[in-house]
């Protein structure tokens, strides 16, 4: 025997504004054949005037809850992934955990950036498994519209706001490959590359909140050797391949960037879940945007075996592999 941590639940929310490539090419110099080309992205979603993080993902952990037939009172976890919190402090997660009207366990937020959502739920795992906690809210939920300098089409025509949540459990599985649950995670990070993707403001060094600013071509140089290193680790780890995962549910960053990484690994094209179109890269919120959007379409179900990935600022980088 051996305790594991399984996904009881899934819930996701994009605010209801959604912006277009042709509705931004009247705002920058940009069309919808370059973004579509270059990106896959064809509309992102943005929060309304004083709709923040922690208010996305309220109403993303609502539904994970509803999904996974739980109340509120039933988490004493809370990890959320997010590089655009409400405020400086108090976390995010804490804010989340008074909307949800939970006043036990512990609540924190997770910083990775993009990545958020592999650590965030890496984080969550290794606190059920100690038994620290008994069921978790793992959030990635972010504002990125609110960080971005709209006067600059190589970055404001790629992000998007949003979240997604998954409900997790500490349960005592067989203690195979064959178990329900989260069955391996890798978490990398290397700090020597900041200035390739940073934003240029925050409390200690310019005290603002600064804009995000990326050097797009250095970034996908790295990611997809980055992306495919953690994957490598995540199959020798279990023994599961190309041939044997499910599904693939990436970052959505680039589509380019998700096909290249699948050829590169082998994974067929039908495996890999891409959702990037729809809302742009939401950092942390992509991964439970896509998980979610594929458990609620049908192609996610009990049983399957699911590969997810992520590469962002830090750089920070990782894998986990579940069984759902
Ligand atoms: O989630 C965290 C990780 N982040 C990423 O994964 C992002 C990684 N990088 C990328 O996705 C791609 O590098 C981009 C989508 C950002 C850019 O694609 P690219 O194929 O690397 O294009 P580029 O930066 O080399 O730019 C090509 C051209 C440039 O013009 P010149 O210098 O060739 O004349 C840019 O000025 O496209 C121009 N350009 C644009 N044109 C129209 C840049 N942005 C735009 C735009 N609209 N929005």
């Amino acid at each position: 025997m051996m305790r594991r941590a399984r996904i009881l639940g899934l819930g996701s929310y994009l605010p209801a504004r959604r912006v277009t490539n042709e509705e931004l090419a009247q705002r920058v110099d940009t069309s919808d054949e370059w973004i579509t080309q270059r990106t896959g992205i064809k509309a992102r979603h943005v929060a309304a005037e004083g709709e923040t993080t922690s208010m996305l993902a309220t109403r993303a952990a609502e539904r994970a809850l509803e999904n996974a037939g739980l109340k509120a009172a039933d988490i004493d976890l809370i990890v959320l992934a997010t590089a655009t919190p409400d405020y400086t402090f108090p976390a995010a997660a804490t804010q989340v955990q008074a909307a949800l009207g939970i006043t036990h366990g512990v609540a924190f937020d997770v910083a990775a950036v993009c990545s958020g959502f592999v650590f965030a739920l890496s984080t969550a795992e290794k606190f059920l498994i100690a038994g620290s906690a008994k069921r978790a809210l793992v959030i990635g939920a972010e504002t990125f519209s609110r960080i971005l300098d709209w006067e600059d089409r190589t970055t404001c025509v790629l992000f998007g706001d949003g979240a997604g949540a998954a409900v997790l459990e500490a349960y005592d599985a067989p203690g195979t490959m064959q178990d329900q649950g989260i069955l391996t995670t890798h978490l990398r990070s290397d700090g020597r590359h900041r200035e390739k993707l940073y934003v240029d403001g925050g409390p200690s060094s310019t005290k603002t909140v600064g804009h995000l600013r990326m050097e797009g071509k250095e970034v996908f140089k790295h990611a997809v050797g980055m992306i495919t290193d953690v994957i490598v680790d995540a199959f020798a780890a279990t023994g599961y391949s190309a041939e044997t995962i499910d599904w693939f549910v990436p970052h959505q960053a680039n589509r380019r960037i998700i096909t290249a990484s699948a050829d590169k690994l082998g994974i067929a094209p039908e495996k890999v879940v891409i959702t990037v179109q729809d809302h742009g890269n939401t950092s942390a919120a992509s991964i439970p945007l896509a998980l979610d959007a594929a458990m609620r379409d049908g192609r996610i179900k009990r049983g399957d075996v699911v590969l997810i990935e992520a590469m962002g600022g830090g750089f920070t980088w990782g894998s986990a592999l579940f069984r759902y």
